[in-house]
């Protein structure tokens, strides 16, 4: 269906990519949206990791589809106020946050996770009258963290969150009002994640005054399995329910969801430039550069997107018989779209698309190299 829509799309807008654009299909945004909000468990909030993509034309989908969000810096902050969001509706989590920034967050009545000892018992000392979540970095009998990107956010090797023996040395244990955990990026294994939030049930009791648990994200789409909603939904609530009981009050339920909520529903469209063969390989050219679309750059092994290519009447050409890479224009030498892929033979004109393009894409731009911010449709 999402090909479809994509072919309608290059064919209406063929004229109009004189220029890299970035596409995304609204229906698949808010349809993530609702697999979300559509999880029984009653009292939870869904917040919106904005460093997926904080284009405030994005912004509006996903809170007109009943999202909150959840920011990391100052910037994020004003964007999302800009679109409306109110201050209930957000969530701050960071690391080695600025004096400036947790006045900031205090004054505004922003709940906040705190990432560190230190930053605890500052916030103690200073705002002794509001209560804050800490981020916490605990480990699992039964998965160890798994390694690549996810590797680095939770488990010994991560610089984030507080580690067992520090969150069991806190002082202040009733000013805690949240526990928070994020345990990886682009996961599908639903035990993976709630043997992790089970873990974090388990160091819960030492804190008295409770009123959320918050999952943080790493729900994954860089896979051909799409994750299973249903059984999440179900299992989370089966949590959540249990631990309610146990605490014998409405625990809040918050997950801060970035990658799946707009990942397959972008795309980027780019026009092909030029055409070579090495050792058997296609290298085309196109009129973008990796610095517009910088994932394949950041994370050249694990970047995950799938290609098309379309003449220039946007005919879809899907014969897929040569071993391709997709470079950019610029004289960087590192400058792919593409390392490996397989397409048709190409020609000057014809059209290059890469999926998987809606999340960590465009919100990852550089101006690195001189290319302009791509525009961003919405259809
Ligand atoms: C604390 C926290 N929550 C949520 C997210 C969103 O993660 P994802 O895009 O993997 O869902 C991130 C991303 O880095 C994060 O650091």
């Amino acid at each position: 269906m999402l090909i479809d829509n994509l072919k309608d799309c290059v064919k209406k807008n063929y004229k109009d990519i004189k220029n890299p654009v970035y596409v995304y299909n609204k229906d698949v945004i808010i349809k993530t949206c609702q697999h979300f909000t559509e999880i029984p468990y009653k009292n939870k909030s869904i917040h919106f990791a904005t460093m997926a993509n904080c284009n405030p034309d994005f912004l509006q989908i996903i809170k007109q589809a009943g999202l909150d969000v959840f920011v990391n810096s100052q910037l994020h902050l004003e964007e999302v106020k800009n679109v409306g969001f109110t201050n209930s509706q957000i969530i701050f989590t960071a690391s080695s946050i600025s004096k400036e920034m947790m006045e900031c967050v205090y004054r505004e009545g922003i709940q906040i996770n705190l990432d560190s000892l230190t930053q605890l018992e500052f916030w103690v000392n200073k705002y002794p009258d509001r209560n804050i979540g800490i981020r916490c970095n605990i480990e699992n009998k039964f998965h160890r963290p798994k390694t690549g990107r996810a590797g680095s956010f939770i488990g010994e090797n991560s610089r984030l969150g507080l580690t067992e023996d520090e969150i069991n040395s806190i002082k202040t244990k009733e000013q805690i009002n949240g526990l928070h955990i994020y345990v990886g990026t682009d996961i599908i294994d639903i035990d993976y994640f709630t043997s992790f939030y089970e873990s974090l049930i388990a160091i819960s009791d030492q804190f008295p005054n409770l009123e959320y648990l918050d999952f943080g994200g790493g729900f994954g789409i860089d896979t051909k399995n799409n994750f299973d909603f249903e059984l999440y939904g179900k299992k989370i609530t089966e949590i959540m329910n249990r631990f309610s009981a146990k605490r014998n009050k409405s625990i809040k339920l918050i997950l801060e969801p970035g990658r799946i909520i707009g990942g397959e529903a972008g795309f980027f469209i780019c026009k092909v430039t030029d055409i070579k063969f090495r050792n058997g390989t296609q290298y085309i050219g196109v009129n973008a550069s990796s610095t517009q679309f910088p994932r394949p750059l950041l994370y050249p092994n694990e970047s995950n997107h799938p290609t098309y290519l379309f003449d220039k009447s946007g005919n879809l050409k899907n014969t897929k018989e040569k071993d391709t890479k997709i470079n950019g224009c610029s004289t960087y030498s590192r400058d792919f779209l593409s390392h490996k892929t397989s397409l048709s033979e190409a020609k000057i004109d014809d059209i290059i698309v890469l999926g998987n393009a809606g999340s960590y894409c465009s919100s990852m731009y550089t101006e690195f190299l001189g290319f302009k911010k791509p525009k961003e449709i919405f259809i």
